[in-house]
């Protein structure tokens, strides 16, 4: 590290945080290498196992096994905890205090806040999304970073914006997931189904004429389909109401031949909002 140049380090630190490490989880930086070095070196031989004692002289289970036992013996069900909590709720500054104190989701110990939308509620158009990234985190809005910029400039091209004062020309947008997993993990089905409460009454109390359901996750959470290749710009029903999964802009970034179907579904969309 002593020779290291200014742009070399700098190089490095870009390399980590498009590998993902972008983010300091601890206060103070834990010295790897250090820690290997003051780990206890084994040196006696390891004792022989001992022979397998008669059963009435084996000892009970040991307590690692019978914590687990009592564990899921006395496990809550965050799901139920959720649903309960989301129906509390009765309108959206509600709904976002009673995710504010969830206790349940470990990732809001790791993500900086919570992330619960943008846009105008009372807009004809909600989108949901998967999960918030870097930006995201950071601002505490919904689609901010480089597949926001793209999002907005997919909807502007429909005559749709979330600045808009007025709800025929704006959007509401929220996603799944309402912290940010660390490294940009995809969103585990455990933490899918115990945020989907949430989602869902989010759904309801903002009540949309249509859904758009942007990428894998939006579309498996809220439609138990999987599969955004066949899915995207097949219309479909979600509480309700129309619903149109489409191609996350992420994915676009990545694969920009695909804007061209996209595109359709924008199309399909605005046609949509034109009929109802
Ligand atoms: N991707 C999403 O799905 N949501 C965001 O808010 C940002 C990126």
């Amino acid at each position: 590290m002593d020779d290291m140049g200014y742009h070399e380090a700098l190089a490095l630190l870009d390399w980590q945080i498009e590998l993902g490490a972008d983010e300091a989880i601890l206060d103070a930086p834990v010295d790897r290498f250090a820690l290997e070095e003051a780990a206890p070196v084994a040196s006696a031989p390891p004792p022989a196992a001992p022979a397998v004692p008669p059963a009435a002289s084996r000892p009970a289970p040991p307590p690692a096994r019978a914590a687990e036992g009592a564990a899921k013996a006395n496990a809550v069900d965050v799901v139920a905890i959720a649903r309960e909590a989301a129906a509390a709720a009765h309108d959206l500054p509600a709904l976002k205090a009673a995710m504010e104190v969830f206790p349940h989701c470990p990732l809001s110990q790791t993500a900086t806040r919570l992330v619960f939308a943008d846009g105008d509620p009372a807009a004809r158009v909600m989108i949901v999304g998967d999960a918030p990234g870097r930006e995201e985190d950071q601002q505490g809005k919904p689609f901010v970073g480089k597949a926001g910029q793209l999002l907005d400039r997919m909807l502007a091209a429909i005559g749709l914006d979330r600045a808009a004062a007025d709800p025929e020309s704006s959007v509401y947008i929220t996603n799944m997931l309402p912290w940010r997993p660390p490294q940009n993990r995809d969103p585990s089905p455990e933490e899918l189904a115990m945020l989907g409460p949430f989602v869902r009454r989010h759904i309801e109390l903002a009540d949309p004429d249509i859904l758009v359901l942007m990428g894998n996750h939006a579309c498996h959470g809220l439609t138990g389909q999987k599969g955004i290749t066949r899915l995207r710009g097949q219309w479909t029903e979600v509480m309700d109401r129309p619903a149109i999964p489409m191609f996350h802009p992420a994915y676009l970034l990545r694969k920009p031949h695909d804007k061209a179907k996209a595109w359709e579904d924008l199309l399909s969309l605005k046609a949509r909002l034109r009929k109802i």
